[in-house]
């Protein structure tokens, strides 16, 4: 029995949630009101004993264990629920793997060593006669000692070993440097500082961390800035600099502005602005807006208008289309109007003119710069604009071209009204028929514009003959499959992301915690989709020694189901299949646990509305419906499914 199971067999949750929720009893089953949302009316909300389950019917329509009460009912997290519950019920915590401590001890190692060298370089700065030139540096670019201090901008001296021997007096060895980036080991073991002559810059985690840095030259050496390189904590793909500074205003408004610069984003919040973050580099990643999502409505890229920079966004949006190999996503573009709807996201275009730095612009007229985020374009809009200008439109040529181009985005949009809207601005704009246009369209998404999976799919099990073709069994219980997709998500954090793009396509609610039975998963998922990969995720204890207990279950389901997927390859599209259909089984046994518990409920309870259990039951079969739907047909006909609803 696992932890959490023997956790939940000595507790009752009857008990539990009585303790705050009034509960009258009714047949096998208590019924009461949601404590999680106003309502006063109809009791919705209801324990099943025989479960150990709870769900509210009414607004909220949520469900879990004791778990995800005392969660939600308390703020707590997964690990502070489980220490709360373990120690109600008398259960000691296991300790964690070793394997997981090691990891943790060196994250934390690497940690202080980039800790200490960000202070090295911030007394160079501050006190150093050779930072000189970095201090009149800082002035001449119109920042203030606040930013300098609050960014904790430093400087590198330029002799080749300051930091090494700095380092080697506070008993850091010379191997944990290179580890953190800082020193570069030469073959014949002597080595030498990264970073020399150079005005610092710390990049931080969301948590405010220092992970690496970004050194910009003070002359004109190239680089303009060297970054530090990958390492255990610092991936520059997977980072947004300054988002620990602008996270707080990024919740609180749910609007958020990417800049290109590292300048850009400080000025920014030295103006004010603090919801700026900035991507450090041109091609925005999959994982960077991962870091973003949670609460966010509206995403502002604010972008150079040279053409380098303008190709830079196109580049930047066909990134997600190699993040998401297998889909329809023929043009980058596509995959971003798919991914911001399904976060639900607003995602904007800012362009400054040609020439114009934010860093310059928010230095001159901050008013303008509040402007221009206020009047950001709608990136369709903005793709349109753009790809007009790239074409002579009067020329039947470039006509045809312009409309090979903007046909598969328009397809894309997924809310009909809103493509109505864009294909007849398209056409006004190529003084196109309108009808033509919207035919185009509408036959690019009815062909399901997607390379045909290949016959046959990837292995779970040993080579793909052996694996059975309609064969669930082969992920054994339904926690089991959970478990096979939990890794699967874990070791391909471009999965996810894909399978909400399919599920969007198929008109279907994007994948959350509830898919999941286990309380464990659905912990698991919560950390994967909103903070990726494991090793991006928060430490839960602030003390090394200890490393969080997610990780620790997370790295005991990778021994138990990984060696499950052996030549697991996320980037494979028949493995990005088998994920596919794993999410649309669960999504069907959480949808048919539904209905049978709203059947058992109806049976026992006698006084619950009736008009209102019908349409329950409707939307709910609906639902199911069309999950096995595209279940069945991908099984059983051997039809890779389509991009979009043949409604
Ligand atoms: P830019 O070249 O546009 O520079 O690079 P910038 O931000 O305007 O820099 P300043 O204002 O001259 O100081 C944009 C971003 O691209 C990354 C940096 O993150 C930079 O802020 N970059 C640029 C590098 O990583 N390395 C480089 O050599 C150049
Ligand atoms: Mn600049």
């Amino acid at each position: 029995m696992s932890l959490i199971e023997e956790i939940k067999s000595r507790l009752d949750i009857v008990e539990i949630i009585s303790e705050s929720v009034p509960l009258r009893r009714s047949g096998k089953n208590y019924i009461g009101f949601c404590p999680f949302h106003h309502n006063v009316r109809t009791p919705a909300f209801v324990v099943f004993p025989d479960t150990q389950t709870w769900r509210c019917f009414g607004a909220c329509n949520t469900g879990g264990d004791v778990f995800q009460f005392v969660m939600r009912r308390d703020g707590l997290t997964f690990a502070e629920a489980l220490r709360a519950l373990a120690q109600r019920a008398g259960i000691p915590l296991e300790p964690k793997t070793p394997e997981v401590e090691a990891r943790e001890r060196e994250r934390a190692r690497l940690r202080e060593v980039l800790e200490a060298a960000a202070l090295f370089y911030q007394h160079q700065l501050r006190h150093s006669p050779e930072a000189e030139p970095a201090r009149a540096y800082l002035a001449a670019r119109g920042l203030i000692p606040e930013t300098i201090e609050g960014f904790g901008l430093g400087y590198s001296p330029s002799a080749w070993h300051a930091l090494i021997d700095f380092m080697r007096h506070r008993g850091f060895p010379l191997e944990a440097l290179q580890a953190a980036g800082l020193a570069v080991i030469r073959e014949d073991g002597t080595a030498f500082d990264r970073f020399r002559g150079r005005l610092m810059i710390p990049i931080r985690d969301p948590q405010g961390h220092v992970i690496g840095f970004g050194a910009r030259a003070l002359g004109d050496e190239e680089p303009k800035y060297l970054n530090s390189p990958q390492t255990l904590l610092f991936d520059k793909s997977a980072v947004l600099f300054a988002l620990d500074r602008a996270r707080a205003e990024i919740r609180r408004t749910g609007l958020a502005v990417i800049v290109e610069g590292y300048f850009d984003a400080i000025m920014a919040h030295q103006a004010g602005f603090t919801n700026v973050v900035a991507a450090l580099g041109t091609r925005l990643s999959e994982a960077q807006l991962r870091l973003l999502s949670r609460g966010l409505k509206r995403l502002v890229l604010a972008l150079d208008a040279d053409p380098a920079g303008m190709h830079a966004v196109l580049r930047g949006l066909a990134s997600a289309r190699e993040a998401f190999p297998e889909t329809t996503l023929e043009l980058g573009p596509r995959g971003w109007i798919h991914l911001s709807g399904q976060l639900g996201v607003d995602l904007r275009v800012l362009t400054l003119p040609e020439g114009v730095d934010p860093d310059e612009l928010i230095r001159r007229a901050p008013q303008e710069w509040a402007r221009a985020v206020e009047s950001a374009r709608p990136v369709i809009a903005f793709l349109l604009d753009y790809l007009a200008a790239q074409h002579h439109l009067e020329d039947p040529k470039g006509k045809a071209t312009f409309v090979r181009e903007i046909v598969p985005i328009l397809a894309a949009i997924p809310d009909p009204v809103e493509r109505d809207v864009y294909i007849q601005q398209a056409a006004r704009m190529a003084r196109l028929n309108e009808r033509v246009l919207l035919e185009q369209v509408t036959s690019y998404r009815m062909s399901g514009h997607e390379r045909r999976a290949r016959k046959g799919s990837a292995a779970l099990l040993g080579s793909a003959r052996e694996k059975p073709r309609t064969g669930l069994e082969a992920f054994g219980s339904g926690t089991e499959a959970e478990a096979t997709l939990l890794v699967m998500l874990g070791m391909g954090p471009d999965l996810l992301p894909y399978l909400n793009v399919r599920f969007t396509e198929l008109g279907l609610e994007p994948l959350t915690e509830e898919d999941f039975q286990d309380s464990t998963h659905r912990a698991l998922f919560r950390n994967l989709s909103e903070f990726g990969p494991v090793e991006d995720w928060p430490e839960e204890t602030t003390d090394p020694q200890r490393p969080g207990l997610l990780r620790t279950l997370w790295m005991e389901l990778l021994q138990r189901r990984g060696p499950l997927l052996r030549g697991f390859d996320p980037e494979d599209k028949q493995w990005a299949e088998e994920a596919l259909r794993l999410a649309l089984w669960l999504r069907e046994q959480r949808l048919k646990g539904i209905l049978e518990e709203l059947q058992a409920l109806a049976e026992s309870m006698p006084d619950w509305p009736q008009d209102e259990f019908m349409a329950k039951w409707q939307t709910l079969a609906e639902e199911l419906n069309q999950t096995q739907r595209f279940r069945y047909r991908r099984w059983m006909m051997d039809d890779p499914l389509p991009t979009t609803v043949r409604r």
